[in-house]
């Protein structure tokens, strides 16, 4: 199946649209079938940062929740972390950011475009960034060129993405049956024509060298790619 990349209505509807709020609480329980936040988190404790991270950055945040969730399992590993949630809309409730203090952590919202992702004064060996969901958004160039922003700011780098398989797209067309409304079941079959499959993630990685680069399927539905900075 050849990678094709169309618009999602999610990223063209007005956050506050109904349709819209429902397609984001869609959103998660979709992460939580696809098994998700515990992939990503097995894939940052087990190959992660050597070392834990100081800052780490979700780009694509969406409303936040999946990086809450994250949180919960991180936060007795990572004290004290600060995080940024960046995403094209803001979404992100007072009450979300309320539990990431709950559980130790600073998080901030950036509101961008992450092409135009603000710079940070460097530390690259203690940032993370992480993307779930988020790169299959773009075409290989500009996916290429995200990339090597990440690179030049990031000591580490996971994203779990969908995958390209028959299994994924079979499973994408059954989502009505969950609940999901007409915007969740458009852009979950446009999602898994715009995913990856293979090393596709890798070849776009600007210069291996320096780098440890792994991707591979995940689970019934997902694609994870990780970088880890070695020099
Ligand atoms: C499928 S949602 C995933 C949200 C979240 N990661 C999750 O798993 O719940 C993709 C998110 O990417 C954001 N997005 C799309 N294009 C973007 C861009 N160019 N810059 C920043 N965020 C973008 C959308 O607003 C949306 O919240």
């Amino acid at each position: 199946m050849k990678r094709l990349v169309q618009p999602e209505w999610l990223d063209t509807l007005p956050p506050d649209d109904p349709r819209a709020v429902h397609s984001r609480r869609d959103l998660r329980r979709v992460n939580a079938w696809m098994g998700s936040r515990r992939l990503l988190a097995q894939a940052l404790i087990k190959d992660g940062p050597g070392d834990p991270p100081r800052h780490l950055t979700e780009l694509g945040a969406g409303d936040g929740t999946f990086l809450l969730g994250l949180a919960q399992i991180l936060a007795p590993r990572w004290p004290g972390l600060e995080v940024t949630l960046l995403d094209l809309h803001e979404n992100v409730s007072s009450r979300t950011l309320d539990a990431f203090a709950d559980l130790g952590w600073r998080a901030k919202v950036v509101v961008a475009d992450v092409f135009d992702w603000p710079d940070r004064a460097g530390d690259q060996a203690g940032e993370a960034v992480i993307a779930n969901l988020f790169l299959h958004h773009f075409e290989n160039a500009r996916l290429a060129a995200l990339l090597q922003q990440v690179s030049l700011r990031a000591g580490y780098f996971v994203a779990l993405e969908p995958r390209r398989a028959a299994w994924p797209l079979f499973c994408s067309r059954w989502l009505g049956a969950i609940g999901c409304n007409a915007v969740t079941r458009h852009d979950a079959v446009v999602s898994v024509r715009a995913g990856f499959s293979g090393h596709e993630i890798s070849g776009l990685w600007p210069d291996p060298s320096g780098w440890e680069l792994a991707e591979r399927p995940a689970g019934s539905f997902s694609h994870l790619f990780s970088a880890r900075k070695t020099k």
